[in-house]
């Protein structure tokens, strides 16, 4: 069966995650990606390669790097750009979803970039654009629920890369709220099709999804054994928001067993680079000294985003 997201020559229509994504299909983005790096280091960073389109920014739940890093992208490849403020738009006098997107649809969108905290919501949009509409607009994913999140994948890997160069000889741990993080599943789906042989998921019993070990994931409860001679830590936010009852004793009982201290960031390789996709709770996942020390390329992850955009939105645009 033809995955949702391809076009039946097997080009990227849409993005809405990286599970089944083609490994050819993710090189082809970091490697596009790579051209794009140069353009922000000029004193002209616009290049015309969505001149004319217009790129519509949806995000039905908050957001600081997202939003923005999808916003200077549309720009630098000349696209116009229209930010929806959700609280102002008609959603909330009840319209649907799908309406909105007719609506929007009805004012010559090409790209959506969608934010929602229902997980599937991208799908349901690429599905009806394809269905009611012709289909020749195009979906990004940009968090949806706990699903994925595919382009803070991308960029993950491409600051993987950018540091360590082959995937096929690293050991990559994932700390924290593994069980609601749309950031782990896409990057446990990127390091995996990307063929990196040890992915480490930790975290406590409360906060693991079942099925890890499936996906070639290897599990570990104790923080200590878990980043044992790791070339990289993705930390990841505790997801308060998405959490239902008392999954943990307390945010300093968590900080003490899977808080990133110096002491624990000693026990992964010399070389071992720090990652967070942010928004960090300093003191909760990660101590400030690591989270701003040299090891860590936190701030860089955010750059590169930049750059991952822009070529994801390109490739989109050219098929
Ligand atoms: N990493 C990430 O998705 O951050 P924002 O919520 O600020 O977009």
């Amino acid at each position: 069966m033809r995955h949702p997201q391809l076009n039946s020559n097997g080009e990227l229509q849409h993005l809405l995650t990286i599970e089944g994504l083609p490994r050819a299909t993710i090189m082809h983005i970091l490697d596009t990606a790579q051209s794009f790096v140069g353009v922000s280091d000029r004193e002209v960073k616009k290049v015309p390669l969505l001149r004319g389109k217009s790129v519509f920014n949806l995000f039905f739940e908050n957001s600081t790097r997202t939003r923005t890093t999808f916003e200077i992208a549309a720009k630098r490849l000349s696209a116009d750009v229209l930010n929806l403020n959700i609280n102002t738009s008609s959603t909330s006098k009840g319209e649907s979803l799908l309406d909105t997107i007719d609506n929007l649809s009805a004012m010559h969108a090409d790209m959506f970039v969608v934010r929602h905290a229902t997980s599937g919501a991208p799908y349901l949009i690429a599905q009806h654009l394809g269905r009611v509409r012709g289909g020749d607009a195009h979906v990004i994913n940009a968090g949806d629920g706990r699903h994925a999140h595919p382009t803070q994948g991308l960029l993950d890997m491409y600051t993987i890369r950018h540091h360590k160069k082959d995937f096929t000889q690293l050991r990559v741990a994932v700390v924290g709220d593994i069980l609601h993080s749309r950031v782990a599943r896409s990057d446990i789906h990127a390091l995996t099709s990307l063929g990196v042989p040890e992915v480490r998921a930790i975290a406590p019993y409360t906060l693991l999804p079942s099925g890890l070990e499936q996906l070639g994931v290897r599990v570990f409860t104790d923080m200590r054994e878990g980043l044992r001679d790791v070339d990289v830590i993705i930390m990841l936010r505790l997801q308060n928001e998405r959490m239902r009852g008392a999954l943990l004793p307390s945010a300093q009982e968590y900080f003490k067993h899977y808080g990133l201290t110096q002491e624990k960031l000693a026990l992964a390789r010399p070389d071992a680079i720090v990652m967070h996709p942010g928004p960090m709770n300093r003191g909760v996942e990660i101590e400030s000294s690591v989270a701003d020390g040299p090891q860590s390329v936190i701030l860089e992850q955010v750059t590169y985003g930049i750059a991952v955009r822009m070529a994801v939105m390109s490739i989109l645009a050219a098929n």
